[in-house]
């Protein structure tokens, strides 16, 4: 494989067996060894399926000349930063830096209402984090990334900026380490799957990265975040013991009030939102009948374990004209 070209060949066969798997990545920890010699390579670690699998292959090609820096924007779904944690640094050794970033993130979102505002801040402060903490670090000489072909197929049709480098300062000049960027999706899982990462982290479904952010809709503040959060881990751990194969599903909690009665006495609490959805491309989204007693589950849990949410509404709307998130 010329992992030095942008252009997957037309003959590259799909990989779909662990055996493929392990060629491949034979291949890329060869490779990637010649290109960093003993230098080393700085990558922000999110978490995602792309930059998780990177992570895993750069540790296994070279161990402690890889730095890995993981933001916590606050924004993350429960448990995600201590899995990242948990996986990399304790299990695979992994230099890893992380930066619990919550408080800044969310100062600066308050009384924001704008979902584009929102969204803009979190993009801008994440790239401020990372490029305080590369300062930080001496002899970083590449940066790693988890470009994934569909990225570079898109980016020449010009539907997506390449890669997220956007902020770091340009006298850097870090040269790029990206050893999947000629992969599609289902061929980075099987790769993560045989560098032995866990399933929750290789199968796990999209999750936007302005995270938690527009599913907090309007001003986000800490309470209703962190009802959001648990209404969200609630949701997650029933549909995945249902073993549902669900694209996408997650909670909404809006920035309304509602009437309920909570100990005898009339409350305002938060309404929470169900959605789940399945489709091919996202361009288009159905929403799957869920069995009425999970329903009835779920909305039961989220009831009693969560505060200040009275009620729970299960989301029918299509995509179009519904889009998937609420902002
Ligand atoms: P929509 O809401 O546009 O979502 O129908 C389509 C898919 O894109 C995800 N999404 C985002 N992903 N940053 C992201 O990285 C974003 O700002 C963002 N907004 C939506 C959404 O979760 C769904 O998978």
């Amino acid at each position: 494989m010329d992992f030095t070209s942008n252009h997957r060949p037309d003959d590259m066969a799909r990989i779909n067996t662990p055996e493929l798997a392990q060629a491949f990545i034979d291949e890329a920890v060869a490779y990637t060894r010649e290109q960093v010699g003993d230098g080393k390579v700085l990558l922000a670690l999110s978490g995602g399926v792309d930059s998780s699998v990177v992570a895993a292959l750069l540790i296994k090609a070279l161990g402690k000349q890889l730095v890995c820096v993981h933001v916590n924007h606050g924004l993350m779904r429960k448990g995600e930063s201590e899995q990242v944690i948990e996986v990399f640094r304790n299990q695979m050794g992994a230099e890893l830096i992380y930066v619990d970033a919550t408080d800044r993130f969310l100062d600066l979102l308050a009384g924001v209402a704008d979902p584009e505002a929102k969204r803009h801040i979190i993009g801008e402060e994440f790239i401020k984090v990372f490029d305080e903490e590369a300062a930080k670090l001496e002899g970083i000489g590449f940066l790693g990334q988890g470009t994934i072909y569909p990225d570079i197929l898109e980016s020449e049709a010009g539907v997506k900026a390449h890669h997220n480098v956007g902020g770091l300062p340009a006298e850097l000049n870090w040269e790029l380490v990206e050893p999947v960027k000629l992969l599609f999706k289902d061929e980075v899982r099987v790769v993560g799957k045989q560098l032995g990462l866990p399933d929750n982290m290789v199968y796990r479904q999209p999750f936007p990265g302005p995270g938690l952010g527009v599913r907090c809709t309007g001003a986000i503040t800490r309470d209703r975040l962190a009802a959001l959060r648990e209404a969200d881990a609630i949701v997650r751990e029933e549909i995945d013991a249902a073993g549902l194969d669900i694209w996408q599903y997650f909670c909404v909690v809006p920035d309304y009030r509602a009437t309920g009665v909570r100990d005898g006495k009339r409350a305002f609490e938060w309404p929470c939102i169900i959605r789940c959805i399945n489709t091919v491309d996202v361009m288009t989204a159905e929403v799957p009948e869920l069995d009425w007693a999970l329903l009835k589950k779920m909305t039961k849990r989220i009831l009693d374990e969560v505060p200040g949410i009275c009620r729970v509404a299960y989301e029918l709307s299509p995509k179009p004209i519904a889009t998937v998130e609420w902002e």
